[in-house]
């Protein structure tokens, strides 16, 4: 069944002009680009996005980073995309995360990993509406 779920390049990948070349790998591994857009979150917009952390020492690091600069936003759908697009990413840490994974590609440490995935069918649902209406899925 096609599943859809939350991507975002994140401020050092889209600071370092890796956003092209992300998108393409998706389109290559047979994701769907339904939605796409760049903002710049706020720190407030931050903290919501990410609050089932905000007990966690990294919190206030993780979100004033989020908050650095511009970002992208993506619904990407295809066949099981949440666990696929996991995979793709990699691990965490990108020093972690297997040879040719966007981590490993193009992040630079655990904070600054390159991209968010969503990491279950329900979090992916809540992390769409969190940035897209249903109209701006396409
Ligand atoms: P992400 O997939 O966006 O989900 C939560 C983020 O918190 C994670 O990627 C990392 O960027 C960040 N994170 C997780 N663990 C740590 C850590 N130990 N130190 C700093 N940041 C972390």
């Amino acid at each position: 069944m096609q599943q859809q779920t939350l991507a975002i390049v994140k401020p050092d990948a889209f600071r370092k002009q890796s956003t092209g070349a992300i998108l393409a790998r998706y389109e290559k591994e047979g994701f769907k680009i339904k939605a796409a857009r760049v903002r710049w979150l706020s720190v407030r917009e931050a903290e919501s996005f990410y609050a089932v952390h905000r007990e966690r020492p990294f919190f206030s690091s993780l979100t004033a980073f989020m908050a650095s600069g511009p970002v992208m936003t993506l619904v990407l759908e295809a066949e099981n995309a949440v666990l696929r697009h996991r995979d793709l990413l990699g691990a965490t840490d990108p020093a972690k995360a297997a040879p040719q994974t966007l981590r490993n590609l193009f992040g630079a440490s655990i904070e600054e990993n390159a991209v968010h995935g969503s990491d279950s069918e329900e979090n992916a649902r809540q992390e769409i509406a969190f940035f897209f209406s249903g109209a701006e899925i396409f």
